[in-house]
């Protein structure tokens, strides 16, 4: 039995509360985990929403939020190959456990082991945030000296895009709103502040031909305003709109299993891939630690650290 936070219905934040569970048995493919830091992510909220149904498996309430955990393996389903009782792990509860809790279940084929030295707190930023930014960037496929705008690059994953990027020898322009501006500097991000006026105006002013590439992270009308920016429409990659092809750009294309988990661990370990963590809250703030999310303009990546 242990502590979780979750949902009882689809609905706001109203909907949210804690509630003891009996820890998750894990079934074929899965690894029962202790969890260490749990990642907080958009789609969280959108889940307790109830707009992405196809993605919560229809399972019965309450239902714990979460998708990505770093931990410690308590137990192995069947058909589970390559990870151990005492492992320490990091990967996605896809099939329903919710990590804002003490115990999950993780999938196996979407979980690797954390490599010794490297944070379980970076761990758990990596299935969602670094695997994604692995994944827009390889997508891009551009050479150094390209230069890529990131749009949204205040939060989890924009900060790990630009932090990958500039590591490959990219130069990168990002966009935030002004507490953003530090953080993004401070890692050699050319900085604009959408909130200071025409965004492309000021962008041209620092890339008058514009760029080679865009990862989007906001979507919606921003991201139809600074596509005109990508001198190749297809060089715009969007992250969370799915709509990004009327504006000639591509969906990213995402790999959640072990090796590319593995290897995003690696990046970090060598300090080319480095997710900034802009809070940390224990599982009784839990409801902070989402809002934080939910309101759109969160600082880096927001965890929870529940044991
Ligand atoms: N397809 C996938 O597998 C996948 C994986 C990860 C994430 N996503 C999606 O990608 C999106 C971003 O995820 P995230 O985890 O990085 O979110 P996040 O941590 O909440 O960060 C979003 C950032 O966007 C900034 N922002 C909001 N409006 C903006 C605007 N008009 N211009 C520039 N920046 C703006 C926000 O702060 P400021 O406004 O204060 O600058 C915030 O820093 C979400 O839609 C998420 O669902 C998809």
């Amino acid at each position: 039995m242990g502590q979780a936070w979750g949902f009882g219905r689809y609905g706001g934040p109203e909907v949210q509360e804690f509630f003891d569970r009996p820890d998750p048995a894990p079934g074929s493919g899965e690894v029962l985990v202790r969890v260490g830091v749990a990642g907080v992510n958009p789609l969280d909220h959108l889940l307790r929403a109830g707009l992405v149904p196809g993605l919560d498996g229809g399972r019965p309430f309450p239902r714990v939020l979460g998708m990505e955990a770093a931990g410690t393996v308590l137990a192995v389903g069947a058909d589970v190959d390559g990870l151990e009782v005492g492992d320490a792990v990091f990967g996605f509860a896809l099939t329903g456990g919710g990590t804002y809790a003490e115990t999950t279940v993780l999938s196996a084929a979407n979980t690797a082991r954390i490599p010794a030295g490297l944070p379980v707190t970076v761990a758990a930023t990596l299935p969602v945030a670094g695997t994604t930014a692995v994944d827009a960037l390889d997508q891009l496929g551009l050479p150094a000296d390209a230069t890529i705008l990131v749009n949204g690059v205040g939060g989890g994953v924009g900060l790990a895009v630009a932090g990958l990027a500039t590591a490959r020898g990219l130069h990168v322009l990002g966009t935030g709103s002004s507490a953003k501006r530090e953080q993004a500097e401070a890692i050699g991000v050319r900085f604009v502040d959408y909130t200071a006026g025409d965004v492309v105006a000021m962008a041209r002013d620092l890339v008058p031909d514009g760029v080679d590439g865009i990862v989007d992270l906001v979507g919606g009308p921003s991201l139809r305003t600074v596509a005109s920016l990508a001198r190749e429409p297809r060089n715009v990659i969007a992250v969370g709109d799915q709509s990004v092809p009327e504006v000639g750009g591509r969906f990213v294309e995402r790999r959640l299993d072990r090796e590319n988990l593995a290897r995003s661990a690696q990046l970090a370990l060598d300090g080319v891939l480095v997710p900034v963590v802009g809070a940390v809250h224990p599982l009784s703030d839990a409801p902070a630690a989402l809002a934080a999310v939910e309101n759109g303009h969160a600082a880096g990546k927001v965890v929870i650290k529940v044991t």
